[in-house]
């Protein structure tokens, strides 16, 4: 099956194309096959009219915790009447997702994986970190294996109430991995105060990559530390939040191949400063945008709403955004086949109702998402379950004909 998508404004390839106007692009058979000028596009079976606006490569969101149950909008109000955030709040959502059964769980993270989709996300990291025993942290993980590979083990999330924390470390290295492991890629910690310290944090990864997981780290979020030192001492794929960094600590960033990944929507949820992008791209660090998708400390799932933080907040310009919120976030999860639509990438793709890519930072809050391709195919971004901008293409040899009509 082969699909043209036509009439592109601007084409982000993040590829050797680089970026392209008045393009086409032609999927088949789920990768992207070719990319060049509309009108020089080879015949195809079906067909998109892109509608002269801009595509982009799917979002790669590597840093969600999708899988849970509760709501802490009361929490969020509190912060934003003076309260700070401590991350103490982790423990009501490990009581709530506790409580929840196995199809509560499995609906909600249904829900907010369609949001996620419908907004562009064609590639998703999921943590655990909400069960905090061993069958608990199995069951997040089953559940977020039903709808990403992209699995993280994250039981060292904060030390459970009524646990010491020397024990708890135990399990979480011995019983609770080696029933993990076979259901997660990658294995994570909170290394902060009031959760895990470096060397508990050096044992809980070390204890994963012999398990054959790789590691990856919550460093820096709260307050200085040695969590990003870590991350780059392990060969960590990514630091997350980065938040409170030393020059060394971004020297050591920018020597290392561990990515820094940026999570603004946490700091915008919990009223904190951002972390300065600028420093790290201007020392030649990697810099990935995600969500960090949590019910306490970043609830959402709107990847162009990072892009617009890291415009307006962190120094960052749209075109750095947009590549570190797909191109940035697959070198986070250190994949090669998403986040650009090179030849051969998968078909992960947005259609913008905007001509240019600046309007996701310009255009903050505003729905712009036309049509998604995931894998090649469109995925419905209406509510209503319609796939908007798709048309079956014309008969060979009648070009310009194109019957609207739902997608079949
Ligand atoms: O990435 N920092 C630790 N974990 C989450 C917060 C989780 C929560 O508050 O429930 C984060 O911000
Ligand atoms: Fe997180």
């Amino acid at each position: 099956m082969s699909l043209l998508v036509d009439n592109i404004g601007e084409l982000t390839t993040h590829g050797p194309q680089g970026t392209l106007t008045a393009a086409a692009l032609v999927v088949q058979d789920g990768t992207v096959a070719w990319t060049g000028p509309a009108g020089a596009a080879p015949a195809a079976d079906r067909r998109i009219d892109a509608g002269g606006g801009a595509v982009i490569p799917g979002f790669v969101d590597s840093h969600t915790h999708l899988v849970f149950a509760g709501d802490r909008a009361a929490e969020f109000a509190a912060r934003m009447a003076g309260e700070p955030y401590t991350g103490g709040g982790i423990r009501t959502t490990v009581a709530a997702t506790r409580a929840a059964t196995d199809a509560e769980l499995r609906a909600g993270l249904a829900r907010r994986y369609t949001e996620a989709l419908r907004q562009g996300t064609t590639t998703i990291e999921v943590k655990s970190g909400y069960g905090l025993d061993v069958a608990g942290e199995v069951r997040l993980l089953r559940l977020a294996g039903e709808v990403t590979g992209e699995t993280t083990f994250l039981g060292a999330h904060v030390v459970p109430a009524g646990t010491g924390a020397a024990e708890y470390v135990s399990l979480v290295t011995g019983d609770m991995l080696a029933a993990a492991a076979p259901y997660a890629r990658w294995v994570d910690v909170f290394c902060e105060r009031g959760a895990f310290d470096v060397d508990q944090a050096r044992t809980v990864l070390r204890a994963g990559m012999a398990a054959g997981l790789l590691p990856r780290i919550h460093a820096n979020q709260l307050h200085p530390g040695g969590g990003v030192a870590l991350a780059v001492e392990l060969g960590a794929a990514s630091a997350d939040h980065c938040t409170h960094l030393s020059t060394s600590d971004i020297d050591a960033l920018a020597g290392s191949g561990t990515v820094a990944t940026l999570l603004p929507g946490a700091e915008f949820s919990t009223r904190s400063p951002y972390p300065d992008a600028a420093a790290l791209l201007r020392a030649g660090a990697v810099v990935a945008l995600a969500t960090d998708c949590n019910p306490g400390s970043s609830y959402t799932t709107s990847m162009a709403l990072c892009i617009a933080l890291g415009v307006r907040e962190m120094g960052m310009s749209p075109a750095q955004a947009l590549w570190s919120a797909t191109a940035g976030g697959a070198r986070a999860l250190r994949r090669d086949d998403v986040g650009h639509l090179g030849i051969g990438a998968r078909a992960d793709l947005v259609v913008l109702d905007a001509p240019s890519h600046l309007h996701l930072a310009y255009r903050p809050g505003v729905p712009l998402v036309r049509t998604v391709l995931h894998n090649g195919t469109p995925v419905p971004t209406a509510t209503d379950g319609t796939v908007a901008g798709t048309t079956t293409a014309p008969p060979p040899g009648r070009p310009g004909a194109y019957p609207s009509g739902a997608w079949t």
